[in-house]
């Protein structure tokens, strides 16, 4: 990781250069290309997946190749109401099969978009029709499930944003897409989708950082204004851990859900791969100054995200004392004292104890064919495989996960949202809903959640090349069980 960050470093003191020469511009708003779904008896909206060209780096740098949605990166922005129907017609102009997955949000299983799991890829020139309601208000997003280290790891991804039928009062309301690309020195897209070292160790780590597709130097705030972040991390592998430089964001949603809102501990945004963070954060500087955002997550190897520049003017003196408190969504709440407990195991990767320790030679012959990493001792090989877990349509069940790898895991389950209940045995003290919980290396993690999705739904890691490697598994909620 060390030698890779080096270069982003570099990049970035290239960046510096260039702010001094004329080229510099400040960009002062980055919004995705918006787009409103059509009603019940319109055309769907029209999602392309195709190759493109996206200005990735700033001026004078040309553009990079990249694959894409609609030729934008992001790809466009879905912004809906809470209990709006959402149709998209996916288009597949990839020389490859692909799919759309609806992250965090809840679809009926055939809209999940798993390759040979709920649909057949979109072959090459195919389309294939997504369309389920937007039963959760919140911060989501839309990515292939089909190869999808390499997929998602050339620019195909964008925002879905389900707006709350009552929003809390803020002054912009803003999406950041942040991702991570691993460059070569001539600003194309490195190739190597897939090694053996990535697999092994924390995944495919960049050495670019973007914001909704660009390398902001500086975004124009006002003073006084409260704007409500909407973080997403898009990246295959790194993970984000930011440092707002004095102002003090306050976490209103993880994964689209609302949790009491709370100040972050160490004042430091964390985001896994795939997750979202919605922030409310008032802008409490003064006019004409600035600050920076950096991104402190890998210790050593600290980058200047990007600066937050207030203009002249002053839009209010105090602090508004407005809520911001989201309303619930429906999601339906365990029952702890009727739940099922289920033990998950992790293993594998480099320094795991797997390597160290002996008696675990089922694990070490799966390594031998290229398998990285186990889910209670099996890897996956592809999108089918028999359940890890059956679970009655309709049942609570608490999932004790443990950890046993030295590296974090963003571990996402599909067609539910889950309760985070506790860390290394200490209660979350948020009311922490989530899709996708990071585990920390050698941490254990009780999620707990009421199985009322029927399917065949992924449970897998969200480093891709984890997931790629393996960590993979299916949790059936089987509808023919359901107990009433
Ligand atoms: Cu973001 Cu299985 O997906
Ligand atoms: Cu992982």
């Amino acid at each position: 990781i060390k030698a890779e960050v080096m270069t982003l470093n570099r990049l970035i003191s290239r960046r510096h250069v260039l702010r001094t020469g004329a080229a510099f511009t400040a960009i002062s708003t980055l919004s995705p290309a918006r787009v409103a779904m059509a009603g019940p008896t319109e055309d769907p909206f029209l999602l392309r997946a195709a190759a493109g060209q996206a200005a990735l780096r700033p001026a004078p740098y040309g553009p990079t190749d990249v694959w894409s949605y609609n030729g934008s990166l992001p790809g466009p922005e879905i912004r809906v109401r809470q209990g709006d129907r959402i149709r998209v017609l996916a288009r597949n102009g990839l020389n490859e099969g692909t799919t759309v997955h609806w992250h965090g949000i809840r679809t009926p299983n055939a809209m999940d978009g798993v390759p040979f799991l709920t649909q057949d890829p979109i072959p090459v020139g195919g389309e294939f029709l997504y369309e389920f309601d937007a039963l959760d208000a919140g911060t989501f997003w839309y990515h292939p499930h089909q190869r999808s280290s390499e997929q998602v790891g050339r620019g195909l991804y964008g925002p879905l944003i389900v707006e709350e039928a009552n929003p809390i009062r803020v002054d912009r309301d803003l999406t950041w897409m942040l991702d991570d690309w691993r460059m070569t020195g001539d600003g194309q897209i490195a190739t190597d989708f897939g090694t053996r070292h990535d697999a092994m160790h924390g995944g495919r780590i960049g050495n670019s950082v973007t914001t909704n597709g660009q390398i902001p130097d500086r975004i124009a705030v006002r003073s006084g204004e409260r704007i409500r972040l909407r973080l997403v991390n898009a990246a295959n592998a790194r993970i984000f851990g930011l440092d707002f430089g004095g102002l003090a964001p306050v976490v209103v949603a993880l994964d689209g859900q609302p949790v009491s809102p709370h100040v972050p501990d160490d004042d430091i945004v964390v985001v896994g791969p795939a997750m979202r963070v919605d922030l409310v954060i008032d802008m409490t500087g003064k006019p004409g100054e600035s600050l920076t955002i950096t991104d402190v997550f890998y210790r050593d190897l600290e980058y200047r995200l990007v600066d937050l520049a207030y203009g002249p003017d002053r839009l209010r003196d105090a602090v508004p004392d407005w809520s911001m408190e989201l309303p619930p969504n429906p999601l339906a709440e365990p029952d702890m004292q009727a739940a099922t407990r289920h033990q998950i195991i992790f293993n594998g990767g480099m320094m795991g104890q797997m390597m160290m320790g002996g008696g675990m030679g089922s694990m070490m012959e799966q390594m031998r064919e290229g398998n990285m990493w186990f889910i209670n001792g099996k890897a996956a090989t592809g999108h089918m495989m028999d359940p890890l877990l059956v679970l009655p349509q309709g049942t609570s069940h608490v999932l004790q996960m443990d950890n046993r790898t030295a590296w974090h895991h963003p571990m996402h389950l599909h067609g539910h949202s889950f309760r985070v209940i506790t860390r290394n045995g200490q209660p979350t003290r948020h009311r922490e809903w989530q899709d996708t919980v990071l585990m920390a290396p050698e941490e254990r993690v009780e999620i707990a959640f009421v199985a009322d999705n029927p399917g065949d739904w992924m449970f897998h890691c969200h480093i891709l090349e984890h997931q790629a490697a393996g960590m993979m598994g299916i949790i059936r909620v089987d509808p023919g069980t359901t107990k009433t």
